[in-house]
């Protein structure tokens, strides 16, 4: 038998259910050739055309095969700080309250390192995206689960941490436009949850991944264009989501300067920053013309549209997604399983593949999650295979 052993803090990681439902799809894929895929969060855009010929021509630079600058490019975190000076009236100084990232899921992974001792609390709602609480875990600090509820808008309670995990919890964790559940945050939540970061010395990581997928002209607010919001947190970008450039690698952190002066410490022992060229594509997404975002953003309204008419016919139980890409649906009662075997059974009896809710935590129990990253006309398909299941 071998002696090699690995650490406890990888045994800690929970089971990584998405693992699972890998190998359930490479499964069927293996007898069958009529799979649709409702579980990946991943657009089906290409990324626009301008920043793609904006990455040809930083290729040819010679300058961009050399190390980058380990905070991100100086004119990148200019940028940025235009952008959101336009896009959400916050100020940002480039130089202390802009960090870019290998993709926003690279710096919500190591802030926990940057903010928690070991034994602290860190504060992670659920359901949530895993990473955080894996996050968590890797820096050897203590989860508390803050439950998500329908009736609360999917916003944590602040008042029902208890005070003795309260004033140890070093870290919170928010996301909003919120994966899985699709709901935005309004002024008066961020507030509470900035007096309760205030009160008990808690660091605020807000991820904005899904900050400009939004519909119906509706427009999410910016955690840090909420009073005091910079002097206790930080709210983290991607440009996978609003530019289609999930395989670039390519995100942003804002805010608090002690907060990203501690995470560029920890990130300057685990990496050397994103290819030069790719952060001048990334400019490029940010100055260049909106119209691919906002042809994307039709394009998901349609889809969205078309998929709550056909849920709403079969019956089954949701809100109409405000934002992100992704319903957030009750499993029907009538089918009496819990929210793995409703997603087998979806895929066993109609190829159709969905997240079961129980991947982004207990209370994700009972619900499944189906992106829209696909064509209409395929859309069509899963209702018209949903109303013989
Ligand atoms: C809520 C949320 N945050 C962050 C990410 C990671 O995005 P990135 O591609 O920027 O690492 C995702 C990806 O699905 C997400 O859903």
């Amino acid at each position: 038998m071998s002696r090699l052993q690995v650490s406890q803090r990888v045994l800690d990681l929970p089971p990584y259910i998405f693992a699972k439902l890998e190998q359930m799809k490479s499964d069927y894929i293996m007898s069958h050739s009529d799979l649709i895929d409702l579980g990946v969060g991943d657009p089906d855009f290409q990324t626009q055309e301008n920043i793609v010929r904006m990455m040809k021509e930083q290729l040819d630079n010679p300058d961009n095969h050399r190390y980058p600058s380990f905070k991100g490019e100086k004119e990148l975190r200019e940028a940025i700080s235009r952008w959101y000076k336009t896009n959400y009236e916050v100020e940002l100084d480039p130089e202390t309250e802009i960090l870019v990232l290998i993709g926003s899921k690279e710096g919500l992974a190591h802030l926990p390192m940057a903010i928690l001792n070991e034994g602290d609390y860190a504060l992670v709602p659920d359901p949530a995206y895993p990473a955080y609480l894996s996050s968590i875990i890797l820096a050897g600090g203590i989860p508390y689960f803050m439950p998500l509820t329908r009736g609360e808008k999917y916003f944590p309670i602040m008042e029902d941490i208890p005070q003795g995990i309260a004033s140890k919890a070093k870290l919170m964790f928010l996301n909003y436009p919120n994966n899985p559940t699709s709901v935005m945050a309004d002024e008066a939540s961020y507030a509470k949850a900035i007096r309760f970061a205030e009160k008990n010395g808690t660091v605020i990581a807000q991820d904005f991944a899904y900050s400009e997928l939004a519909f119906d002209g509706l427009k999410p607010l910016s955690f840090l264009s909420v009073k005091g919001a910079k002097n206790v947190g930080v709210e983290f970008h991607s440009f996978s989501k609003t530019f289609a450039m999930t395989g670039w690698r390519l995100g942003f952190v804002v805010g608090n300067s002690e907060v990203l002066a501690a995470l560029a410490k920890v990130k300057s022992c685990m990496d050397s920053g994103v290819f030069k060229a790719v952060q001048y594509a990334g400019i490029e997404g940010l100055t260049g013309p909106a119209d691919a975002l906002e042809a994307m953003k039709k394009e998901y309204s349609v889809r969205r549209d078309l998929l709550a008419k056909g849920l709403n016919r079969l019956g089954w139980d949701f809100d109409n997604p405000g934002a992100t890409f992704y319903f957030w649906v009750k499993v029907p009662e009538k089918y009496n399983m819990d929210s793995i075997r409703f997603a087998e059974y979806l895929l066993e009896k109609k190829g159709i593949m969905v997240t079961p809710g129980i991947g982004f935590g207990s209370m994700g129990e009972g619900y499944i999650r189906i992106a829209i990253n696909l064509p209409s006309h395929q859309i069509e398909e899963v209702l018209k295979r949903l109303e013989t299941l």
